[in-house]
């Protein structure tokens, strides 16, 4: 059971200090205090958020090499639509990380850290929760940020569907691979009636 006075929130602190760079450290503290308000908004565990905001880009500056290292030492299989995406490896590496160094072994938590990229469908309300504070922490600043954060207020599933969108069109736009897990993400949603625009 995952409670706050048994998780040693200073040692992973001083963790991500030593495995950041700064503005990623900073990055994560906004990310972890979006996820307890969307949270508290959503009747989501705000222990949960809290845990996986802070942690979820742990290995965000581990060098590519390293990282896919230490996925294929998890024993974990890429797909080739993850070898071809390396902006993500760190949340499959950041998941495999938590639960290998750090003993986090709630899915949950582990699940919401290894899919805040891409999302995916099935998302449960805590890894909605936390894909959309990555996207709306208050240190984000691209263009439609302040659109994002009004439809994620609104609601999880829109807001997910905006993000999954969003990161849709920037990728076609850049002539990029898709992730099969984010036109899942994305198809899923649109078949279950949910509508991020024209409200
Ligand atoms: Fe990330
Ligand atoms: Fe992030």
């Amino acid at each position: 059971m995952l409670s706050p006075e048994n998780i040693p929130w200073d040692a992973y602190d001083a963790l991500l200090k030593e495995k950041l760079k700064p503005s990623r450290y900073t990055h994560s503290l906004c990310v972890m205090e979006r996820a307890v308000e969307l949270a508290l908004k959503n009747g989501v565990d705000t222990t949960r958020a809290r845990l996986a905001g802070l942690l979820h880009d742990i290995m965000k500056n581990v060098p590519d090499k390293e990282m896919l290292q230490f996925i294929e030492d998890s024993g974990i299989i890429l797909l080739y639509a993850d070898l071809c995406a390396p902006q993500l490896w760190h949340a499959i590496a950041g998941a495999a990380y938590m639960k290998e160094k750090l003993g986090i072994d709630d899915p949950d938590v582990l699940n919401a850290v290894r899919y805040h990229t891409t999302g995916r469908a099935g998302m449960s309300p805590l890894e909605k929760v936390v894909y959309l504070a990555d996207l709306t922490s208050a240190d984000r600043d691209y263009p439609d940020v302040k659109k994002a954060r009004r439809i994620a207020d609104r609601s999880l599933d829109e807001g997910v569907l905006y993000g999954s969108e969003y990161l849709i069109s920037d990728l076609v736009g850049r002539e990029r691979v898709l992730h099969p897990d984010t036109l899942a993400c994305y198809d899923e949603l649109i078949k279950k009636g949910v509508r991020a625009n024209g409200k």
